[in-house]
């Protein structure tokens, strides 16, 4: 599988997303976590701590590749229309980061808008550092989302603070001592389950479609 993660917008959690996901995926299979962000952002994140994953920049993506089940790809915001396309197509699944408020969600329009203008289907949203309740940024959010018709992932990734203290670690956030690490943890465990069972299905559909063909 390889998973890509894109926006138009800066510091809507793309890394933090593309990191985490890796580190579920690797637990199941081996995952490579290619960082393809100039600022060579999750290979400075690797550095700092002693990671269960391979990180490798995009230049040398290709050599590694071949030997890993899953494959992670963290991107550099505000990609180019053109650099959309590509990377839509060279993935099974786009995952599109965006904080619950107005700008980002402005931003995730346009995104969407150049998705949809490409003909590409293979996207989800994923709602990131959703504030706590009573704050309601989250559900607003969701809403117009779901009022939009866009496909976004039930799980959504809180607002914790244990997510800048496992980064200066350059670890994950289940390997680090936090008091919201645990929790912090579970949300993108949840979003690794939604993509894993929704691949299952994928493949188990394609492969009953294959079957009534015959
Ligand atoms: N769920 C969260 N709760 C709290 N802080 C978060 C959360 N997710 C990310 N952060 C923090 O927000 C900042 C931006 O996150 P991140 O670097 O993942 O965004 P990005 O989209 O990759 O940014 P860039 O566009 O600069 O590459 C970081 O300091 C990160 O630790
Ligand atoms: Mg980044």
């Amino acid at each position: 599988m390889i998973i890509t993660v894109a926006s138009f917008k800066g510091g809507v959690g793309k890394t933090t997303t593309a990191f985490h996901i890796a580190a579920y995926l690797n637990e199941q299979a081996k995952t490579l976590l290619i960082d393809g962000d100039p600022n060579r952002s999750v290979l400075g994140w690797a550095a700092r701590g002693e990671l269960p994953f391979k990180v490798v920049d995009e230049r040398s993506a290709a050599m590694h590749a071949r030997q890993y089940d899953h494959i992670v790809i963290d991107t550099e915001a505000r990609p180019e229309y053109e650099d959309l396309k590509a990377l839509a197509d060279g993935c099974d699944l786009l995952i599109l980061p965006t904080t619950p408020d107005a700008l980002a969600l402005d931003a995730l329009k346009l995104t969407v808008d150049a998705l949809k203008k490409l003909g590409t289907a293979k996207f989800k949203i994923l709602l990131t550092v959703v504030p706590p309740r009573p704050e309601k940024d989250g559900e607003e959010a969701r809403e117009a989302l779901a009022e939009a018709g866009l496909p976004v992932f039930k799980a959504e990734i809180r607002r914790f603070s244990a997510y800048k203290k496992a980064a200066l670690s350059g670890l994950p956030v289940h390997k680090i001592k936090a008091s919201n690490a645990k929790e912090a943890w579970e949300d993108y465990k949840a979003v690794g389950k939604e993509i894993v069972d929704e691949q299952v299905q994928f493949a188990t559909a394609s492969k009953a479609g294959a079957i009534a063909h015959i």
